[in-house]
């Protein structure tokens, strides 16, 4: 079984979105497989296996071929009592502690409605995301897609002005931010002060490629040294530009797939489903090696 990695849509997306096949990830890689999946990830910035049906070890094992591993701690409980036991594995499903589907106007349910806006993932961490690994574990009957851009394409494209006007500059990220744009705001003291903005690069180089790409995410609510109202319309006309269908890949799960994408070089969103059905996805989370501002240094 030797691993292949194919575009998904080669025709109008040869270079963004690749399909894995000829491996089993719940056996222990090859130094040869981890690179070869390191080697895809930089091309095509996200890679789909189908058919991956295992448990949270098994996830947490394969995604610890790619780095060290982020804790869940930017979700709204984190301290508190949890549904999933491994404090390394996100719960990104619309159920409670109980296994049953949240209310409409659970409060944990209505901050992870953030989800849904653009967003590259722990971009509100000091050290954000590297790796996102999102396996399916139960999907709704319709609806509930996520889409990804091309962050690589969306800064290859602005025009040369922009490009030297926003090269230096920094943002701040928080969660408080991106809930603020969905009237959300019951927070504690508490979680305002673990959410306290962060800095982040505007343009990064992607460490193994070389690449340039737009780090934006809905988190991203100021630039510094600029005026808010003035940051706040460049970074909504940036984000608009980057996420031009043209540069999007809309993945329509099967139960038992494994996404994983590139913070670094894309931005992703949830699209709605019906709230009456689960959906139960679990994320493990690689960390980068440092901050932007390290990297830029
Ligand atoms: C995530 C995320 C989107 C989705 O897991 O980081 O943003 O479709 N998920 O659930
Ligand atoms: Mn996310």
């Amino acid at each position: 079984m030797t691993i292949s990695i194919q575009p998904i849509d080669p025709v109008s997306r040869p270079f963004f979105g690749g399909k894995v096949s000829g491996i089993d990830i719940t056996r222990p890689l090859t130094p040869e497989q981890a690179s070869a999946i390191e080697k895809g990830m930089d091309q095509y910035g996200v890679l789909v296996f189908h058919d991956q049906h295992f448990e949270d070890e098994t996830q947490l094992t394969f995604s610890r071929n790619f780095g060290e591993l982020e804790e869940a701690s930017g979700d709204l409980n984190w301290g508190k009592a949890r549904r999933i036991a491994s404090a390394h594995v996100n719960d990104i499903s619309n159920l409670d502690n109980d296994n049953q589907v949240m209310a409409r106007d659970n409060r944990r349910r209505l901050f992870s409605l953030g989800n849904r806006l653009w967003h590259s993932d722990s971009s509100f961490k000091a050290v954000p995301a590297k790796f996102s690994l999102l396996s399916a574990r139960l999907i709704p009957s319709a609806g509930g897609n996520t889409e990804f851009a091309d962050m690589r394409a969306g800064y290859d494209t602005l025009d040369d002005e922009t490009k030297a006007e926003i090269e230096d500059l920094v943002c701040e990220h928080s969660q408080l931010y991106s809930r603020s744009l969905l009237g959300f705001s019951d927070f504690t003291d508490e979680d305002r002060i673990r959410f306290k903005p962060v800095l982040q690069r505007l343009v990064r180089r992607h460490p193994s490629t070389g690449r340039k790409s737009l780090f934006l995410a809905s988190h991203a609510g100021a630039i510094v040294g600029w005026p808010v109202p003035e940051a706040r319309a460049l970074l909504r006309d940036l984000i608009e530009h980057a996420t031009q269908r043209k540069f999007v890949y809309a993945h329509e799960w099967k139960q038992w797939d494994l996404v994983m994408w590139d913070n670094r070089a894309t931005m992703h969103r949830a699209r709605p489903f019906d709230a009456k059905e689960v959906r139960d996805m679990h994320r493990t989370t690689v960390a980068c090696e440092r901050s932007t501002m390290a990297e830029a240094a």
